[in-house]
């Protein structure tokens, strides 16, 4: 049988439309739309295009955007005090500085984060965040693992209870996907370059949430039958192609449900930056 594809274009297109209704609702009600900041240092090509994207989408849901943009060799106090000024300014709901920074200021990034205004961490990178998505409060949680996670929510694929193996231990994706499986009630293992016996995990997992920077790196022998595959890898092949760290062609038959890249998990994590600035708005028009 062939497996369910979870299309992350179309739901985002879904959510983007139901979150542009709720901003048009609210606009006269708070005499503002939501407001997201994004911050660019340097000119890394796929940063360039990340950021673009989430500007793009912001213009057509009615999210008013602020774009910033860096020159490479900016000192850190320079990009602190921007941070700042947007940290006060009330129409700015949501601030967004794009990672990795440039290799000179890659010291200062947990630095970054924790300056961010918590109320605007829209990325949910700053402490308060993790702790509150530890709680069990996702409203600034990390939004690519908010998105693999809203994928199988909105496709009805069951969580609690089921063997979730992570392959990743970022912080990003790998540690706050932990507690989002967790918040629902799924037994989770993490796996990363040191886990002894990969293939056992693997081939016990019902869900498997992959992003390692790997072509082909999840092959049909590797699985059990009916697992679930959400890819969040992102690679060029030699001819420029992007693909995942799934082997697509081979899981095709095996799989139950699977991310395609481009298409799955990417789009999502617009979608959730996008749904996470307009709960920032709503919390912050409420206080
Ligand atoms: N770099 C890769 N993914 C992300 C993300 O979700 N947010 C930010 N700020 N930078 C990233």
């Amino acid at each position: 049988m062939e497996p369910l594809i979870l299309d992350g274009r179309k739901l985002k297109e879904k959510l983007m439309a139901d979150l542009k209704q709720k901003i048009t609702e609210n606009l006269s009600k708070f005499n503002r739309p939501p407001g997201l900041a994004t911050v660019l240092v340097g000119n890394d090509k796929a940063s360039q295009v990340y950021v673009n994207m989430k500007n793009k989408t912001c213009d057509a849901v009615g999210i008013r955007s602020f774009k910033k943009i860096f020159p490479e060799n900016i000192s850190i106090e320079k990009l602190y005090k921007h941070i700042e000024s947007l940290n006060s300014d009330p129409t700015v709901d949501g601030i967004l500085v794009q990672m990795p920074l440039p290799k000179h200021l890659r010291q200062y990034e947990s630095k970054v984060m924790e300056m961010i205004a918590s109320d605007k961490d829209v990325d949910g990178f700053h402490p308060n965040s993790i702790g509150l998505n530890t709680f069990g409060d996702e409203t600034y949680g990390s939004c690519t693992p908010k998105g693999m996670i809203r994928l199988l929510e909105e496709n009805n694929i069951p969580i609690d209870g089921q063997e979730v193996v992570i392959v990743n231990r970022t912080n990003v994706i790998g540690k706050p996907i932990v507690m989002m499986f967790l918040n629902r009630s799924a037994t989770v293992t993490v796996c990363h370059s040191h886990t002894r016996d990969l293939d056992f995990h693997l081939k016990r997992a019902d869900i498997i949430a992959v992003g390692v920077g790997k072509i082909n790196f999840i092959t049909k022998d590797r699985i059990k039958e009916g697992v679930v595959l959400l890819d969040a890898g992102i690679n060029r092949t030699d001819d420029g192609i992007l693909v995942g760290d799934v082997d697509y062609d081979s899981v095709f038959s095996k799989c139950s449900a699977i991310t395609p890249v481009p298409g799955g998990v990417g789009p999502m994590t617009i979608a959730m930056l996008m749904e996470n600035t307009f709960l920032s708005y709503m919390r912050r028009e409420k206080k």
